[in-house]
């Protein structure tokens, strides 16, 4: 928290120079401010604080209110150890914007965790239940000049809305969910009368005759005419119009037969330009983004665009260090990114809610295939919770019905009983408001039973048949039903807790098992494919997490590579990136001997010729044996180097006769450096911007060094703040953290992070802050 107190009250403060004027440091937008620079900034300031009687009055004292900026989360964390009674209770943020009396103005929020109150100048306008889905406030009485919009954000858990229930805490569900308002808001003038909706449905994608359905809902009716424009490409290939006579209209748009299809390697989009006039007036403009796919879950497996495609991928939970779920667009956008180009997974699962509009988008744009799912975890409560969840349903399918990359609904809550007719429901509903998807819905081994076989068309699967120290296997698929394993090995069949710095039997047995549960999906066609459990560490207090962390990421919960991700990282095409990649640590300290026989290397490669200080040192042979069904299985190399020595390893990788990739390891730990790079060169400089900084110990050829102690203190400079703790503690994180930088709101410059470490000297990670860096 900055110590930047100001003496007039706030309300006066921000309104007297039109946008807030801000001398220092202003308060973290989530979690701590660890440095920053003195510049004044200019913003779209929120000001914030605990709950307090009358802190909705339109007079309220705002003098204890800190400024801070969205997304935001209502307390600061560190990446491990939350605890939960630091944000379970009522807050407040209050919003000074200048309105005219003659505009139409809302308030529209992406979404608060849990539940939200809306007044405005001192009345309630509107209440909000849940945490993950968007919604629209009408704020019909705002006045020339300043307003004052206040919104009660209750963060407690005894809520009774899903995946909350009245009775436990937030450790009887599997991962944390910290208050705030946690994703965008805009508060503003809005058109008189506006397209709400836009539904734009492919048809028929196969044909050359493919056409699209199109869903306009205006929220005031009208008589006039809506037009649309399909365009790809910039091009325009077709365009369509109907009248409109009330709230509603449905027409289809023809000849679209050059479109390019939407597909994972290829993931062409369209937009639909949708205009809504009245005589010769333009009322509202809309544009969508859709694209042309054919996806189908079939007892023979998964098509898409008649194709034959192995659904490969991981689950996805949206919360990060430091922050919560309040990091901006471009760091969720760059969770799909890691999934898509670094995991080459072609299916994510939201694992277990709604996620955010930007993760969706980018998975849109990478060709990542998407299984979206309502709220909630092993429980379904009386009702009023089930009346919620329906009305989850509707939430999720109307804002992402768009999305090209969803292919499923998950409309049975995770792994919880709940009756055959609540999910008729449920299912029934997403299929009047979307008949172009199937429903389906994770079951546990206790739920299985509990398939009716009416309410989803795809069976789903959390498969923890295999347990800790028995072979690994799966159930078999089920016949006479599309089948899709959604879960498997985590912390139930793999390791408690699966860390950096565990010990090199448990860092090389979680690889295994990943690689050996895709290979057993592969060898049966009747599975659609699998989603692994899961792809990053998250935070939870549920059973087996460790200090509030659950240990199952493939990834840590900085988004750091752990080894079993080398096996998904070795999955893709050597022509676009050809890897090999260790599964041991090349470090003699925990085993001087090296690795030993039979090591396991992750490869997309042919062959891997060995090297120990440039001297040949053999071939690693195929494990296709123990592998047969992976596109790319691992090699075993015979690595027993004397003790005493320390040479350096090198791996030569060829792919059709040629070397394509060379990587070498150092033994030796005296020449390790300190590295600190940012996921982006340039930020906008209009507070909603944000990145990534991964500082780690490596060896001198880049290769992360995990067995490395001691602290790394860092300190930022420039016109933005840290999200991040300043000391990082190597010994717990295993050699490498990342933190996020977020620009100010204001004048351009160059964010700089310098990290320190006692050993491993200096590194710093620059930055520009622009007004025009890339949109995220
Ligand atoms: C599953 C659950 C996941 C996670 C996992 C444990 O039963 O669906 O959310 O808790 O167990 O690793």
């Amino acid at each position: 928290m900055a110590d930047w107190q100001p003496r007039l009250s706030r309300r006066g403060f921000l309104t007297a120079s039109g946008a807030a004027l801000l001398g220092a440091v202003v308060a973290g937008s989530a979690g701590h401010v660890a440095a920053g620079a003195g510049s004044a900034q200019l913003g779209d300031f929120w000001l914030f604080g605990r709950y307090d009687d009358g802190c909705t009055d339109l007079g309220f004292d705002e003098i204890d209110l800190s400024p801070v900026q969205l997304p935001h989360c209502v307390t600061p964390l560190s990446w491990t150890g939350w605890d939960p009674a630091s944000w379970q209770d009522r807050w407040i943020y209050r919003k000074h914007f200048t309105g005219s009396a003659t505009e139409r103005h809302t308030a529209r929020f992406d979404g608060v965790m849990t539940n939200a109150e809306v007044h405005l100048n001192g009345r309630l306008v509107a209440t909000h239940e849940g945490g993950y889905l968007p919604f629209e406030v009408e704020l019909p009485d705002v006045v020339a000049g300043d307003n004052v919009l206040a919104v009660v954000v209750d963060g407690r858990w005894a809520l009774d809305v899903p995946p909350n229930l009245p009775r436990g805490g937030p450790s009887v569900i599997d991962f944390y969910q910290p208050a705030g308002i946690y994703r965008p808001a805009t508060v503003g003038a809005v058109p008189r009368i506006r397209l709400a909706d836009v539904f734009a449905r492919p048809v028929d994608v196969l044909s050359p005759g493919r056409s699209l359905h199109l869903t306009c809902t205006l929220d005031v009716p009208v008589v006039g005419q809506v037009t649309a424009s399909v365009r790809q490409a910039g091009r325009e290939l077709a365009r369509g119009a109907a009248p409109v006579r009330g709230r509603t209209v449905e027409f289809d748009v023809g000849g679209l037969g050059g479109v390019r299809l939407w597909d994972v390697e290829d993931p062409a989009l369209c937009d639909v330009v949708v205009t809504v006039e009245a005589g010769k007036r333009a009322l509202d403009q809309r544009v969508v983004r859709t694209g042309f796919r054919d996806a189908r879950f079939t007892t023979e497996g998964f098509f898409l665009n008649g194709r034959r495609l192995r659904l490969f991928g991981l689950n996805r939970h949206q919360w990060y260090p430091f922050a919560g779920g309040a990091l901006p667009d471009r760091v969720q956008r760059r969770d799909a990114e890691i999934l898509r180009r670094e995991l080459n997974c072609t299916m994510v699962r939201c694992s277990h809610y709604p996620q955010s509009s930007a993760f969706l988008d980018a998975c849109d744009e990478l060709g990542l295939l998407v299984w979206e799912e309502i709220p909630g975890w092993g429980h379904v409560g009386d009702d009023a919770w089930q009346r919620r969840n329906l009305a989850d349903v509707e939430g999720m399918v109307v804002r992402d019905r768009n999305h090209p990359s969803i292919v499923v609904w998950g409309t049975r809550v995770n792994e919880a009983n709940g009756t055959t007719a609540m999910y008729q429901r449920t299912g029934q509903l997403a299929r009047r408001l979307d008949p172009s998807r199937p429903t389906s819905g994770a079951l546990a081994s206790t739920t299985l039973g509990r398939f009716a076989g009416s309410d989803v068309e795809v069976l789903a699967y959390n498969d923890y048949t295999a347990r800790r120290g028995t072979p690994f296997k799966l159930r078999p698929p089920r016949p006479g039903v599309p089948y899709l394993v959604t879960e498997t090995i985590g912390t139930l069949a793999g390791a408690r807790a699966y860390r950096r710095t565990d010990a090199p039997g448990v860092r090389e047995q979680q690889a295994e098992l990943h690689a050996k549960a895709h290979d057993l999906a592969a060898a049966d066609d009747r599975y659609c494919g699998l989603l692994a459990w899961c792809a990053f560490d998250y935070p939870s207090g549920w059973q087996r997490s460790v200090d509030g962390v659950k240990y199952a990421g493939v990834s840590d919960i900085f988004r750091i590579a752990k080894p079993a991700a080398a096996f998904y990282a070795s999955q893709g095409d050597p022509r676009v990136r050809a890897v090999a990649e260790p599964g041991f640590a090349w470090d003699f300290t925990a085993q001087p001997s090296g690795p030993g026989p039979g090591a396991t290397i992750w490869s997309n490669c042919e062959r891997l010729l060995l090297f120990l200080d440039g001297r040949p040192a053999g071939e690693a042979r195929s494990r296709k044996g123990d592998f047969p069904h992976l596109r790319y299985p691992p090699f075993a190399a015979d690595l027993a180097v004397p003790k005493g020595r320390r040479p350096e390893l090198r791996i030569d990788g060829y792919a059709g006769g040629r070397l394509v990739v060379s990587r070498r390891f150092s033994g030796d730990r005296g020449a390790d450096v300190l590295s600190c790079v940012p996921d982006d060169p340039e930020l906008r400089s209009d507070g909603s911007d944000a990145t990534r900084v991964v500082v780690a110990a490596t060896d001198r050829f880049g290769t992360l060094r995990a067995a490395t102690a001691g602290e790394v203190r860092l300190t930022l400079t420039g016109p933005g703040e840290l999200i991040g703790d300043p000391v990082l503690d190597f010994g717990a994180t295993g050699g490498a953290a990342a933190v996020w930088l977020r620009p100010s709101a204001g004048p351009p410059g160059t964010l700089a992070l310098t990290a320190t470490h006692d050993t491993l000297g200096s590194a710093t990670a620059t930055v520009r802050v622009t007004p025009n860096a890339t949109r995220s």
